[in-house]
């Protein structure tokens, strides 16, 4: 389904991540199909892009921080934009036997990957719509994609709908440092040197471009306030964000 045009969107009070980057494409419906096109094409270097910028978001710190946030052994889990299934496998870890985890991506090619490394239900699909009945989940993960959706609203509807009361909903996020010197650091880091790395040692012709747009949908995206409120504005509760070294945020809802 194409998304509704800006100006009716903005008159039902939902809040894009970022405003339209021209230069990658021109309008904001054309947003969710470059995106799709973009991880289709890089999905099978993902894993090795993501090695190569992780900065300590690896394994270790997506498992603590799904644990931190209170995934517990026997919970029914949903990782939303699962890509290649990097926080998919340390949710089924936690919850063990018991539980269940299922992922959920748009990409085709980044769900290929996935299916390929675990043994685990994946759905081809978007936040914005789950294909999964009211109050039947325990805890919704998302890692580093909420810069990714057309509109905060539509997600966290959809997020409080599927979860339990009680339910926890964990998005994972790289934010915008504070500090001018932080800013700078992280901008030549994020912004020129991986994406450089990248062209070199995940040679597909979009590996550098998918890293140049990482960096620059996180210079550009609204402040963790805004992702805040709008979480609130969706009806959860307990709502916080804790932000590690600066730049890695987990921002964690209760419905
Ligand atoms: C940077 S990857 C993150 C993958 C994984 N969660 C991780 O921790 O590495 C972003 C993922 O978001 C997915 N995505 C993009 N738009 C989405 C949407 N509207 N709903 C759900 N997933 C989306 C992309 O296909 C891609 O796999």
């Amino acid at each position: 389904m194409n998304a509704p045009p800006t100006a009716e969107r903005q008159a039902a009070g939902s809040q894009a991540p970022h405003p339209t980057l021209p230069g990658y494409y021109d309008v904001a419906e054309e947003r969710a199909g470059f995106v799709r096109r973009l991880f289709d094409d890089t999905a099978r270097h993902y894993d090795r892009i993501n090695a190569v910028f992780s900065l300590g978001t690896g394994g270790r710190y997506r498992r603590q921080t799904l644990q931190r946030a209170g995934l517990r052994s026997g919970m029914r889990v949903l990782d939303v934009a699962c890509g290649t299934g990097l926080v998919t496998r340390e949710a089924a870890r936690i919850v063990g036997a018991e539980g269940h985890v299922m992922g959920l991506d748009p990409s085709a090619g980044m769900l290929a990957e996935a299916r390929r490394q675990l043994r685990l239900p994946f759905l081809q699909g978007r936040a914005e719509t789950l294909p999964l009945a009211d109050a039947s989940l325990d805890f919704i993960t998302m890692g580093y994609a909420l810069r990714h959706v057309a509109d905060l609203a539509g997600p966290f509807a959809e997020y409080r709908r599927v979860l339990r009361p009680g339910g926890t909903v964990l998005l994972l996020e790289i934010g915008r440092p504070d500090g001018p010197v932080a800013h700078a650091l992280a901008k030549t880091y994020l912004g020129k040197v991986v994406p450089a790395l990248c062209r070199v040692a995940a040679p597909a012709a979009r590996s550098g471009m998918l890293m140049q747009y990482y960096w620059d949908t996180i210079e550009a995206c609204v402040p963790a306030e805004t992702i805040l409120h709008h979480l609130r504005m969706a009806g959860f509760a307990q709502v916080e964000c804790e932000t590690t070294l600066g730049i890695f945020r987990s921002y964690i809802a209760r419905r």
